[in-house]
C-alpha cells in the first residue's frame, strides 16, 4: 500500500559496509516514513562503476542503474549522503548525479548528509552538496547535517545529531509540500 505515498530516496555515496554516512541517512530516512514518505535507498557502491562512469555494458548493469535514475526521477525528496573524502563528496557520490539530465531535481527536495574523521570539513555541506543539488534545479533543506565520530553513541546518533536529523527531516517533508513544519510532530 506504497502507491500513493511520496517517495522519500536515500542515495548513498560511500563505499563502505558499515557506513556511518548511510547509518544517518537511515535515520532521517526513519523520520520521513513517520511522515508519511515511502523510503528507499539507491547504494551506489553495490552499482556496476562502469555504468555509472558513463560506459554502458548492454545489459543488467545498464539496467540496474537507469533503475536508480527512475528512483530518482519518482522521489519527492533525496536523502544524500557521503563521506567526505579529500574535502568534499566522494566521486560515487557524483557519478550519480553527472548521468541526471539538466534541471533533474526540478521541484525535489535533499536533505544533505556528510561524516568526515573531524569538524574541518563541515563546509563541505554547503559548498559542495548543496551547489551539486541546486545545479540540477533541486532545494536543499536548510539544515545540513554533518558528524564525526563524537556525534555517535554506540553507532547511534548522539542528542546533538539526532536534533539535527529531526529538524532536516521536518524541514525537508515541509519543503516537499506532504507536511507541516513542526519538530513536535516528528516524533
Ligand atoms: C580516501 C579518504 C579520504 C578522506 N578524506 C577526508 C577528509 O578530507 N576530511 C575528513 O574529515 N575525513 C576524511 N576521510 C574520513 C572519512 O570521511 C570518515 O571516515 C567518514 O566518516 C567515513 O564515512 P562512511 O563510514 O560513511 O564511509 C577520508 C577517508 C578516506 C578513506
Amino acid at each position: 500500500m506504497t502507491a500513493d505515498r511520496p517517495l522519500a530516496l536515500g542515495i548513498s555515496g560511500s563505499p563502505s559496509p558499515d557506513s556511518s554516512s548511510r547509518r544517518v541517512a537511515s535515520a532521517v530516512l526513519q523520520r520521513l516514513d513517520g511522515r508519511g514518505f515511502e523510503t528507499r535507498t539507491v547504494d551506489l557502491a553495490e552499482l556496476p562503476a562502469d555504468v555509472l562512469l558513463a560506459r554502458p555494458d548492454g545489459g543488467e548493469g545498464d539496467a540496474a542503474v537507469r533503475a536508480a535514475l527512475e528512483a530518482v526521477e519518482r522521489a519527492s525528496v533525496l536523502v544524500v549522503s557521503t563521506p567526505i573524502y579529500r574535502a568534499t563528496y566522494t566521486a560515487l557520490l557524483k557519478t550519480i548525479f553527472d548521468l541526471m539530465p539538466q534541471d533533474a531535481l526540478s521541484g525535489k527536495v535533499a536533505v544533505l548528509i556528510a561524516t568526515g574523521y573531524g569538524a574541518g570539513h563541515l563546509l563541505a555541506i554547503d559548498h559542495g552538496l548543496r551547489p551539486l543539488i541546486a545545479s540540477l534545479g533541486g532545494l536543499s533543506a536548510a539544515t545540513g547535517i554533518y558528524a564525526t565520530a563524537d556525534h555517535f553513541d554506540d553507532g547511534n546518533p548522539n542528542p546533538a545529531l539526532d536534533g539535527r536529523i529531526v529538524q532536516a527531516a521536518v524541514e525537508a517533508a515541509a519543503l516537499s509540500g506532504a507536511a507541516g513544519l513542526s519538530v513536535a510532530e516528528a516524533g
